[in-house]
């Protein structure tokens, strides 16, 4: 069985915690775009872990975690990543796997992206991280790959002739100093050697496993409006972040992937700039991030919170082929009098029920809203969907009338335990 995971709103919908949870069935844990802009939270026994290139489910024991070649590596925080893991007990040899076609982030993606943010009108709120300008060298077909970092003599052709032409751009255009040859020349070549053992043909190591009847989890990072086609574009990342990303990112057919698991949060959130029509307003907003605890997983910076919007997780319904749904912190709303789902979208008259991609709709827009009583007490503790208070049952099954798709996996809490599943 192959399945997709993949965040149906901005991100940040709790992937992580469904990765780990059906992990255990899994044999194989693969992300297949975006790269340490992502920030996967899982928590086991009390103790927090935030994955931001490794697969959420190196945690099991025994299971292989693939980095597709459709993700972006900066070698640096994987090494990171993998040291903080090995020094928590990790055990990751043998279990890590890289496609050496990856794409590798340098030192000057990483400062580009920031450059590039602080000479536009208007900003996108990037993680500053180099996803951007690193997938635009690859389509600019003058990117570096994790196997190029294992052939000094191909890496030296390839990183003069960047330099050649960055470094001019970078004096020029952003009066940077620019960046030394040899410097990173030595210091990738290095990581090259340091990552070596774990790097390999993971688009035949996948192929096999499928022949072999294994059980893979395509990881999502990012979500369906953060696409780089379907987003809401200019402010979105860089990659597909959709389902359809999975067979151009792991070199899996796609007539080879049995289900899509949409991941949604009870409500929205979303973190750097873009429109959001069902944004709080701003006191309840504060309140709503304190509650939730909405804080970006990678930049620690304030997520902007909203109602849930059945209009978006619609549109991502149809573009990923979502089968289920898992809807997460659905405890974040315990205590709320009265609850709002967005149905449909206004502007000059009219009302939008698809998704309208216009930016100028998009921001000006006003939410329809069909209101709900909330319940009062805490449903932390709820194992199943009947533990549930009435009013927090009536919610959810409003959101699968909504969206037309079952609801069969509920989290109430951070933990593993804290998750109910549906029948
Ligand atoms: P991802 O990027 O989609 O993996 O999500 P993040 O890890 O960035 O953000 C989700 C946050 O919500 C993390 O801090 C999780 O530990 C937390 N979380 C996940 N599910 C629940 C839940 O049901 N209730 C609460 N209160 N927190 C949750
Ligand atoms: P996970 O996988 C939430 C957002 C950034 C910014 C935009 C572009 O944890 O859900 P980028 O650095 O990718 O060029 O930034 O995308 N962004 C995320 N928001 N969750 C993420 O990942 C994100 N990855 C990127 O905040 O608005
Ligand atoms: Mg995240």
């Amino acid at each position: 069985m192959n399945t997709v995971i993949v965040g149906t709103q901005w991100g940040d919908e709790g992937k992580g915690k469904v990765i780990d949870i059906l992990s255990k069935e899994s044999d194989y844990i693969v992300r297949y775009q975006g790269g340490n802009n992502a920030g996967h939270t899982v928590v086991v026994d009390g103790c927090e872990y935030i994955f931001h290139l490794i697969p959420s489910g190196i945690l099991h024991k025994g299971k292989i975690c693939c980095i597709g070649n459709g993700v972006v590596v900066d070698p640096v925080v994987l090494l990171q990543e993998i040291k903080t893991l090995t020094q928590r007990g990790i055990d990751i040899n043998r279990r890590l796997k890289i496609s050496h076609l990856a794409h590798v982030i340098l030192p000057y993606h990483k400062i580009l992206d920031q450059l590039r943010e602080t000479k536009r009108t208007e900003k996108l709120g990037t993680t500053g991280r180099g996803i951007g300008p690193c997938y635009a060298d690859k389509i600019n077909r003058c990117g570096i790959r994790m196997i190029d970092l294992l052939n000094p003599k191909i890496f030296r052709i390839k990183l003069k002739d960047n330099l050649k032409e960055k470094n001019e751009i970078f004096n020029k255009v952003y009066r940077h100093p620019g960046f030394s040859f040899n410097k990173i020349y030595r210091e990738y070549l290095e990581y090259g050697r340091r990552l070596k053992k774990y790097i390999s043909s993971t688009h035949h190591l996948l192929n096999r496993a499928i022949r072999q009847k294994k059980n893979i989890l395509f990881e999502g990072a990012q979500g369906t409006f953060l696409d780089i086609d379907f987003g809401t574009y200019p402010f979105v990342t860089s990659s597909s972040a959709i389902a359809g990303g999975v067979a151009v990112g792991t070199g899996v057919a796609p007539i080879k992937l049995d289900k899509i698991i949409g991941v949604a949060k009870a409500y929205t959130t979303r973190v750097g700039e873009g429109p959001f029509i069902s944004e709080f307003p701003p006191r309840f907003n504060k309140f709503m991030r304190d509650k939730g605890n909405e804080f970006g997983a990678t930049t620690g910076r304030p997520r902007r919170c909203g109602w849930f919007d059945a209009v978006m997780v619609k549109e991502a319904i149809l573009l990923n082929g979502v089968s289920e749904l898992a809807i997460m912190k659905l405890d974040v709303l315990d205590g709320l009098k009265r609850l709002k789902i967005c149905t449909a979208y206004k502007y000059k008259g009219k009302v939008f029920r698809e998704f309208p991609y216009d930016l100028g709709v998009l921001r000006n827009a006003l939410p329809v809203y069909k209101e709900m009583p909330g319940w009062v007490t805490s449903i932390k503790g709820a194992k199943e969907f009947k533990d549930l208070p009435l009013r927090a049952r009536n919610y959810l099954r409003r959101l699968e009338e909504l969206l037309k798709v079952r609801i069969k996996m509920v989290s109430v809490g951070s933990s593993r335990e804290e998750t109910i599943f549906l029948d």
